[in-house]
């Protein structure tokens, strides 16, 4: 449906496009370094922080957050949860959520802005879907490419209908259906974001809702669900997880403490295996094994990495990761450990390009759909800074240098293209640190969207 069209049917929508849009870019040159040492803490889990919220306005009372990720995307989330009647403030360094409980949410009265995040957005469909009121989801220029059709299909079993924009994306308004019908949803892709969406609505609607996973994905919804006091059953039926959630749930206000996240803490992880003489403490890193594909395959590359302290935390394993500069090997990478570092293969990239010997994926064809198509912009990224990349129909092959730094982009001139991507310039940065001559990037705005504080701990953990 062309805009125009949209805009006459959404008559609350009063902004067609993102307040988050991304204002001007600031570049960056991220230069050779000396080794990390030390010890640092990664921001609180993204996942986790945007279901603490989510859930705690679901429950009726408070929810006290400590470690919450302060970036754009959970923000942005905290705003729609205040939109449809939830307080969501900071005291001090803890997070207040008070739930206005599950089939209580409220109208809002201006669209939603998502600014960068598809969680936020894919997740709040799934909670916009089960109650009787419409939303209208607007978003960034990336965001506003991202398909939407993989939860408007489940969702619209449900009951829910909805007007988006042509391709099935933003700007799209949602007409929640009330009662929804409980259906039983087997995933076609592999994707955390819509199973939660179809659980999230499954609270709010009569009976069981079931989405049935033939590859397991980041299981914080499960975990976090049944910690607020839903009825979630998980079982392995034919090497498949089939996950119920009873419907008309009364949730229960909790405390929660948010692990680091191993997605932030990656690129730590790789800068110090890449950088010579480092050696770093990374505290408090989630390691929930749907999260924790990367040090798995870093470790098989030869990346010395290193357990200290395992415990729990927020009902989710954790330890302090201790990195030491390592000589790392090309692999072939397993493509069924891809959901569990789906996130992490642009910095794997840049680890593979500077390993002996090659690296190959397969079965990345999610990665084109994230905040950036990820395998044509870490390839041009890479190629520019000096690597040697191909990139196939559903992954990227590497020939590392070695452990030779990589030439950096002064000898092309421009700077590598970050596509409105957080994950593309923090793994370009790392790449800098690692090349001779630093890697220029174009705009180191959206990290922000993940972790605010990158660059501060970058130049402190790095002599
Ligand atoms: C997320 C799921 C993943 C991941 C995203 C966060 C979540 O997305 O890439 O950063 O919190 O559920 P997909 O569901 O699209 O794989």
């Amino acid at each position: 449906m062309p805009l125009s069209k949209a805009a006459a049917l959404w008559p609350h929508c009063s902004r067609k496009s993102s307040l988050l849009a991304h204002p001007a870019p600031s570049p960056r040159r991220f230069l050779p370094q000396g080794p990390l040492t030390g010890r640092i803490r990664v921001p609180g889990d993204k996942s986790i922080s945007h279901r603490s919220i989510m859930l705690g306005a679901l429950a009726v009372g408070e929810t006290r957050v400590t470690g919450l990720l302060e970036g754009e995307d959970v923000l942005a989330t905290a705003a729609a949860m205040r939109a449809m009647g939830a307080t969501v403030e900071k005291q001090g360094d803890e997070w207040r959520v008070l739930g206005v409980g599950v089939g209580g949410l409220l109208q809002p009265e201006q669209a939603l802005d998502m600014g960068n995040s598809g969680t936020s957005t894919r997740l709040l469909m799934g909670l916009v879907a089960s109650h009787g009121i419409s939303a209208t989801f607007i978003g960034d220029a990336s965001l506003s490419k991202r398909p939407m059709g993989r939860v408007i299909e489940p969702l619209s079993l449900m009951g829910a209908s909805f007007e988006a924009s042509p391709g099935g994306t933003l700007p799209l308004m949602v007409r929640g259906a009330h009662p929804a019908v409980p259906i039983e949803y087997r995933l076609p892709v592999a994707s955390a974001q819509v199973k939660s969406a179809v659980m999230l609505a499954g609270l709010n609607t009569p009976g069981i809702t079931t989405v049935i996973e033939p590859v397991p994905t980041r299981d914080h919804s499960e975990r976090m669900l049944r910690g607020f006091g839903a009825e979630v059953e998980v079982e392995e039926v034919n090497g498949e997880r089939v996950i119920r959630v009873r419907g008309e749930a009364d949730l229960r206000p909790q405390t929660i403490e948010v692990p680091g996240d191993p997605s932030s803490a990656a690129f730590f992880v790789v800068a110090a295996l890449l950088v010579e003489g480092s050696d770093l403490v990374i505290e408090n890193v989630g390691l929930n094994p749907t999260r924790a594909g990367l040090f798995e395959v870093l470790r098989q590359m030869g990346g010395s990495i290193e357990e200290l302290d395992r415990r729990e935390v927020g009902g989710e394993p954790v330890a302090d990761l201790r990195v030491r500069h390592s000589a790392l090997a090309g692999i072939d990478v397993d493509p069924a450990i891809a959901p569990s570092m789906i996130d992490e293969f642009p910095v794997l990239f840049v680890a593979a390009a500077l390993a002996q010997g090659t690296t190959r994926t397969s079965g990345l064809d999610e990665l084109r759909v994230k905040e950036s198509d990820r395998l044509a912009a870490v390839a041009a990224a890479l190629a520019l800074a000096g690597a040697r990349v191909e990139e196939t129909a559903d992954g990227l092959t590497i020939h590392g240098t070695g452990g030779d730094p990589l030439p950096g982009t002064t000898e092309s001139g421009s700077p590598v293209t970050t596509h409105l991507d957080h994950r593309i310039a923090m793994s370009m940065a790392v790449a800098g640190l690692a090349s001779k001559t630093g890697v220029e990037v174009d705009d180191t705005g959206p990290i922000a969207t993940s972790f605010p504080n990158f660059m501060a701990l970058l130049d402190g953990a790095s002599a």
